[in-house]
């Protein structure tokens, strides 16, 4: 946790640099979500692994004055990224705070609602974290997250990945252990809700689009939202760039000349 907390500190300049682009390609799945939640006015709103906040943001604005926002995430700068970008756009009924969402500083039944937008597959015991999920929500509250599905389907960012491991400059993600991808199985997914206790469970494909322009400017947003790519470019020889650069080069030629990749996110709801 704390090696991921570091990197997720690390990453959080990139994301703040990239957030208007980011949120262009990205907020069809935040406003799906926040439809799946249909937060009312006056209540509480949780939303966890935050990042940059935007989809709590959209949340916030139809809670109105007399609800809350809690925008939460477990590495600091992102918080305060965070802060800056809802001061940005005036939302006024939100509260920042460093959360860890597999343990909560919040007590039991406190909160309506709950968002988090890609951020349980990256925890060690998204098990864990759903139970807390359930447990500061109220009975009847309710839950809309997103995670992505399988790599094949998100050449966005897999494209990248898939060459570093045949080249040998990155580890082939292990089943089971934490990732972007380690949530993709729906019946996995179905499972691992209804048994932190949750009914009424739906899940949704949500389809996305980053409109890079070109490949240097998707292998610069790319590199600048994670770190694994990012430490292992910075490992390899000239040679070994060079090589991998041809190998990115051809492997991207197929979304040439627009680099707008396709991605797909799967978006479930449920109720506590
Ligand atoms: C892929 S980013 C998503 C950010 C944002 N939700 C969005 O959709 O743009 C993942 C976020 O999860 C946060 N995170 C990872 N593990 C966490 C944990 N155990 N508790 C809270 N936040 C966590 C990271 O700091 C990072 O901001």
């Amino acid at each position: 946790l704390t090696e991921s907390l570091e990197t997720w500190n690390a990453s959080a300049p990139g994301w703040e640099r990239e957030r208007d682009f980011i949120w262009a390609g990205s907020r069809a799945v935040g406003e799906r979500m926040v439809a799946a939640l249909d937060p009312q006015p006056g209540e509480t709103v949780l939303e966890l692994a935050a990042g940059l906040g935007d989809t709590g943001f959209i949340a916030a604005q139809r809670l109105g004055p007399a609800g809350r926002l809690i925008s939460s995430d477990f590495a600091p700068a992102m918080v305060e990224a965070a802060r800056r970008r809802g001061g940005e756009l005036g939302i006024e009924n939100a509260e920042h705070r460093v959360l860890d969402a597999q343990a909560l500083d919040l007590p039991d039944g406190s909160v309506d609602g709950v968002l988090c937008r890609w951020g349980y597959m990256l925890m060690p015991d998204p098990a864990q974290a759903l139970a807390e999920t359930r447990r500061v929500l109220r009975d009847g509250g309710r839950l809309a997250f997103a995670v992505w599905a399988d790599a094949r389907r998100n050449p966005w960012v897999s494209t990248f990945g898939r060459v570093y491991v045949e080249l040998g400059h990155m580890e082939r993600p292990v089943p089971g252990e934490p990732g972007q991808f380690a949530l993709a199985d729906p019946g996995l997914l179905r499972g691992l809700v209804e048994e932190a206790g949750f009914r009424d469970v739906q899940l949704e494909e949500v389809p996305l689009e980053f409109r890079f322009g070109s490949l240097e400017r998707w292998w610069a947003v790319v590199l600048g939202l994670g770190q694994r790519l990012a430490t292992a470019t910075a490992a390899l020889s000239p040679a070994e760039r060079e090589r991998a650069e041809a190998a990115v080069e051809a492997a991207a030629a197929p979304f040439a000349p627009a680099y707008a990749p396709p991605g797909l996110s799967l978006v479930v709801s449920a109720r506590a």
